[in-house]
């Protein structure tokens, strides 16, 4: 018997109602960079409304959670990672009101809210920045060196290039490990602390189920501020320890938050958790901060940045697996986001590739992050003129890649590859999303689009890709099915499995998972009957065939 199969139509289920303890633990969680998701005031700029709007499509994608990116007040000197108003909403993306109507409708369908939190810096339109006796407190200013300090006061760089120390008219320079318009907060001062933990419960109090925590690892600096040594400083960002980056002294902040946010969910009966985007050199410094008492989740970014072969999948799955084992937390996967190559273009232009690589993010235990737009197979946008670019770090002459750790350059690129962004920087990835129709803005609202989309996505549309079978949006939908109905699938017990060279096999219960990475078929007996697969796979009797750069569910 010859069977193919690209997707199942297994009977649906509420999202959101998470299973056992901690609904973060096997949660897929979708986010929706506001800029880019849906605009609903034809400005050309996606806001909460329309992202409100829109609700039902995530719903049925069959997604847990969403998590919106910033979308408070700011002068947007860096994509909204520049607060000046932790407490409003940007004008640009609507109104308080629209984010209580967002968090309500979210919840109306059973999907979670987590929002942005951006405690390492601040806009220098913020309120404390621009009175100076408070900025001299509640920032890092420092006397410069040289003759007349005419000299940054260390060697310290911006991720987004160039120094990362602006001199001021009074004479003295403060730090800004990103863009100048985002001085980086003094931690060592009690009245940040509770200004943090109060925005918190502003949002907490608004209904929100969680916070991703920008820049994680950065709050605390080594005492003395001091030089590093050389420069290309952003390539050994997420490499190893730096003074301004992994310092241990950021995980007691992430303990007060844990109290914080267990507290305020406990007197309401519900679990409101923590991600971070954290870098660290190795898979146990990520897992410090999912310890018991610290934050709930950390991007696994190792797994992201891993290249599309067998024993390098395999040896960061397994790391990332022993960290998070160690501590008890689950692993948080995530192949996309707002600041790296999309995994279509980072794995080689491939999409069966990108494809392979979901449906193995999707079987592993844990949870998941997934970036809107690649549940459509977008590739990166890589012909953006200069002059539309708004990426801070083009404008800094820098490399976007490092704001996000290495690996999303060309020399760490799969294969050798050619990453395949433009020079590395992130409006690529941030083109809005196309909704439906032959012509941009397809549908992403009744104006244009803040970032031109390009002219060939009439084919990639939501409209185009729904109740096609062989679309990658139908195949997200169906492992994200599959993720509810089969207990074996999230969180829970995994073991490798015998394969052919080259090939990844694992086992969950009820389910094996057979990778095949290698740019040719693979034939092997066949685990069991094909539950899903990223491309068509054969079984002819007892021999199934696996495509290459491809991922199949087996139920065994
Ligand atoms: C990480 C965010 O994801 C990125 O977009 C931002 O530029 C930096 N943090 C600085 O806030």
């Amino acid at each position: 018997m010859t069977q193919e199969l690209t997707s199942p139509s297994p009977a649906p289920q509420a999202p959101g109602t998470g299973r056992g303890p901690g609904w973060w633990r096997d949660a897929v969680i979708y986010q929706v960079y506001v800029r880019s998701f849906a605009d609903s005031d034809g400005d050309g700029i996606g806001d909460l409304r329309g992202a409100r709007e829109r609700l039902p499509y995530l719903k049925d994608l069959g997604v847990d959670a969403v998590w919106l990116t910033p979308f408070y007040a700011s002068p947007q000197a860096d994509g909204g990672y520049d607060v000046a108003d932790y407490r409003a909403v940007d004008p640009l993306f609507g109104t308080l009101q629209d984010a209580d109507e967002l968090i309500r409708a979210a919840h109306d369908l059973g999907l979670r809210v987590i929002v942005d939190i951006v405690p390492n810096h601040t806009s220098d339109r913020h309120p404390w920045f621009q009175d100076p006796e408070l900025a001299r407190q509640r920032y890092l200013f420092r006397p410069g060196k040289g003759e007349s300090g005419e000299l940054p006061p260390n060697d310290w760089e911006s991720v987004f290039g160039g120094p990362a120390w602006t001199r001021t008219d009074r004479g003295d320079w403060y730090l800004h490990l990103f863009a100048p318009e985002q001085p980086d907060l003094n931690w060592d001062n009690p009245e940040v602390h509770a200004e943090f933990e109060a925005i918190m419960r502003f949002w907490l109090d608004l209904g929100v189920d969680g916070f991703r925590v920008d820049v994680a690892h950065g709050m605390i600096k080594a005492p003395g501020l001091p030089d590093i040594g050389h420069g290309a400083q952003a390539q050994l960002i997420g490499a190893q320890v730096l003074p301004f980056f992994d310092q241990d002294g950021v995980h007691a902040i992430h303990r007060a938050w844990r109290r914080l946010l267990d507290g305020y969910g406990d007197a309401r009966g519900k679990q409101v958790i923590g991600v971070a985007e954290a870098w660290a050199p190795t898979a146990e410094r990520l897992a410090l901060y999912v310890r018991p008492d610290e934050l709930h989740q950390a991007f696994n970014f190792q797994f992201l940045n891993a290249p599309w072969q067998s024993d390098a999948l395999r040896s960061v799955i397994d790391a990332s697996l022993a960290a998070t084992a160690s501590v008890g937390a689950p692993t948080t996967w995530v192949l996309s986001n707002h600041d790296v190559v999309r995994h279509t273009t980072r794995l080689g232009g491939s999409l069966a590739r990108a494809r392979a690589a979901t449906l193995l993010m999707l079987a592993l235990p844990g949870s998941a992050y997934l970036y809107q737009g690649e549940e459509l197979g977008l590739p990166e946008v890589t012909d953006l003129p200069d002059e539309v670019r708004q990426d801070p770090a083009f404008f800094r002459g820098g490399r976007a890649t490092g704001a996000v750790g290495p690996g999303t350059d060309t020399e760490s690129a799969p294969d050798g590859a050619a990453a395949g962004g433009q020079d590395g920087f992130r409006d690529g990835c941030r083109v809005p999303l196309p909704w439906s129709g032959e012509l941009p803005p397809y549908g992403f609202g009744p104006g244009g689009s803040w970032l031109p989309q390009p002219a060939d996505w009439g084919g990639l549309t939501i409209a185009a890709q729904t109740g096609d079978p062989a679309s990658t949006l139908e195949l997200y939908r169906a492992a994200l099915e599959l993720r509810r109905r089969l207990p074996g699938l999230g969180d829970g017990p995994m073991s490798w499995a015998p394969a052919p060279d080259g090939v990844l096999a694992f086992t969950r219960p009820g389910l094996l998972c057979t990778v095949n990475p290698l740019g040719h078929d693979v034939g092997l007996p066949a685990p069991g009957t094909p539950l899903l697969s990223s491309a068509p796979v054969t079984v002819d009797d007892a021999t199934a065939q696996l495509p290459g750069d491809s991922c199949t569910w087996w139920a065994i």
